[in-house]
């Protein structure tokens, strides 16, 4: 049995084939319609959170399955003190597969441990994200045909985005990537993850400002501020808007630049944005719902 905890899970050759999966499921959706007929996913998830929930009960549904779960973990019985081990244990007994979201580091690991099905997990705190990354990466793959070779800037807060440390790791083991680093002061990467890039000698740069940058970059990967991560509200406040993309920034970038996002947006990119060609991330969301499909289908064994 095999559960999905960081991107790095899967080899770069795994994550090939589940990239086809993706691109063949969204060329011909109807042959996987019935794919996990009489299947269950348990989407468990302790931390709010709509955009990732829905994606996973979307591919799950589309799928031909059915989806349980719970969406708060007031209405869990975590509320009564129940474990996560001992939830997953039961869980067990209900679905065939369980995404998880937890906002403690590592919830997901110690469930997949007692558990009798694949666990995936779907944001563990400030920590990973990997079904994000997987959505990037597929979004990155199938809008510009590879995943080495390229320059790419995380904007935003780099210390609490889950989502970004989860797409540095991914990529650290492709070919040629060069990173840069566009943050406030106080929201830089973390320092282990400095590390792992310096070990592995992979080129990156730190920097405050976006503009400085941006002509250089092929791809612009743009975060919210993780209003629920901050100390203290006057921090979050002060830093929130930051970085603005608009239409006048955009005009410094190269014309084929790739602008991702996780979402949910807040400021950091105007609305203006929405229609200028280089704009992916709704496409993203799209892709979210495929490799989340593939994923379904390659932890059942269903592939
Ligand atoms: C991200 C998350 O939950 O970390 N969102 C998501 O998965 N769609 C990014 C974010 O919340 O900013």
């Amino acid at each position: 049995m095999r559960h999905l905890m960081s991107p790095l899970d899967f080899t770069t050759d795994e994550l090939d084939k589940l990239f086809d999966l993706a691109n063949e499921i969204e060329a011909n959706p109807t042959k996987y319609a019935h794919a996990c007929d009489g299947k269950i996913l348990a989407t468990c998830f302790y931390e709010p959170s709509t955009r990732t929930r829905l994606s996973f009960e979307s591919a799950m549904t589309r799928l031909g399955g059915r989806v349980i779960g719970f969406s708060d973990a007031n209405s869990s019985s975590a509320a009564k003190g129940e474990s996560v081990s001992d939830t997953i244990r039961v869980i067990s007994c209900y679905a065939d597969i369980c995404a998880m979201r937890h906002p403690k580091e590592g919830a997901p690991m110690v469930a997949a441990e007692r558990s009798g099905i694949p666990v995936i997990n779907a944001g563990d705190g400030g920590h990973q994200h990997p079904t994000q990354t997987l959505t990037d990466l597929l979004t990155i793959r199938t809008l510009k045909g590879r995943l080495n070779n390229f320059t790419i800037g995380l904007c935003g807060d780099l210390k609490f985005g889950r989502t970004v440390h989860s797409l540095i790791h991914a990529l650290s083991r492709y070919e040629n990537i060069n990173f840069v680093f566009i943050s406030p002061e106080e929201l830089r990467v973390p320092d282990y993850i400095i590390e792992l890039l310096k070990e592995k000698n992979i080129p990156f740069e730190e920097v405050v400002r976006l503009d400085e940058v941006l002509p250089s970059l092929d791809m612009l990967y743009m975060t919210r501020v993780q209003k629920e991560r901050f100390f203290n509200e006057e921090d979050y406040i002060r830093l929130k808007d930051f970085y603005i993309l608009n239409t006048e920034k955009m005009q410094l970038a190269k014309e084929d630049m790739l602008v991702l996002h996780p979402l949910p947006r807040v400021n950091e990119i105007s609305v203006e944005i929405d229609d200028d060609p280089r704009a992916a991330y709704f496409k993203q969301a799209q892709y979210g719902v495929y490799v989340r499909m593939a994923l379904i289908l390659t932890l059942l064994g269903l592939a």
